[in-house]
């Protein structure tokens, strides 16, 4: 039934006046509450899958225990859950109970942790993760995040929340990576890339793509940063002030010694 406030007929007027480009806030599917805090045993994620961390990995973990005190190791649960992932590829609920064995911690509240920080992926992804983020920023910045995104949709064949069929790529939208001054921008699984245009980002993804298969020896990955060409977030304009050395005179532009007492009183 409709609301006397806003009527159905008047909502569907509305919405029928937004133009055909327009975009909901977030097109990454909707993660409700259930996918995002409930583990479902799969036959590649369960706990009677053994994890184990490497002999490597073992030594890590141990430098990052160095830094707590013994009676409060459970605060390395974040980093030693970093680890895991890394080594594993994705937080699986092996890799979660490995880590509560070695702190001494009941399961759930590392479960509590995993499911709280969306940097740790519950569920495999592509061996590339790309994260475009679409904060107003980004959505304003260069060619805007709207033009990436469509270039990654039309160069990968996927939309946000999915992960090619070959495995290699994963891509989600997140909010703001704090790298606004070079917007628009994707974090691709450590590194950066930023002042993106939909060139250049499919650019990337065929490097990153023929990097992975080998099929063009001579692929040259673009390095980590702006590929606009700028160096960090310098100003691309050039330099537009602090030209010249400062005019700085000590003898005139500062007060001597007891220059105040010598002052007339008022
Ligand atoms: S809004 Fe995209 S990095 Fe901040």
């Amino acid at each position: 039934m409709a609301s006397k406030l806003f009527p159905v007929s008047r909502a569907s007027r509305a919405l029928r006046q937004f133009p055909s480009s327009y975009r909901s806030f977030s097109a990454a599917p909707q993660r409700c509450s259930d996918v995002l805090a409930v583990h479902r045993n799969k036959p590649t994620n369960n706990p009677s899958l053994p994890f184990q961390f490497s002999d490597q990995n073992l030594k890590l973990a141990d430098e990052i225990l160095k830094r707590y005190p013994p009676q409060y190791k459970k605060a390395a649960v974040m980093p030693l859950l970093d680890l895991g992932q890394r080594q594993h590829g994705y937080t699986s609920i092996s890799v979660m109970n490995e880590v509560a064995r070695m702190l001494e911690m009941p399961p759930m509240r590392v479960y509590e942790v995993a499911t709280f920080y969306t940097m740790y992926n519950r569920d495999p992804v592509g061996k590339y993760f790309v994260q475009i983020c679409t904060t107003t920023p980004c959505q304003l910045g260069g060619c805007g995040s709207d033009a990436i995104v469509k270039a990654i949709n039309e160069h990968l064949g996927i939309t946000p929340g999915h992960t090619t069929e070959d495995g290699l790529f994963t891509y989600i939208e997140v909010e703001c990576l704090g790298a606004c001054v070079n917007a628009p921008m994707v974090q691709i699984n450590d590194d950066y890339y930023e002042d993106l245009t939909p060139e250049s980002i499919k650019t990337l993804l065929t490097a990153l793509k023929d990097s992975a298969n080998a099929t063009n020896a001579g692929t040259k990955i673009p390095a980590p940063g702006p590929l606009s060409g700028r160096s960090t977030c310098e100003n691309s304009a050039g330099l537009t002030n602090l030209q010249e050395p400062p005019v700085w005179n000590p003898e005139t532009m500062m007060r001597k010694d007891n220059a105040l007492d010598e002052q007339p009183q008022q």
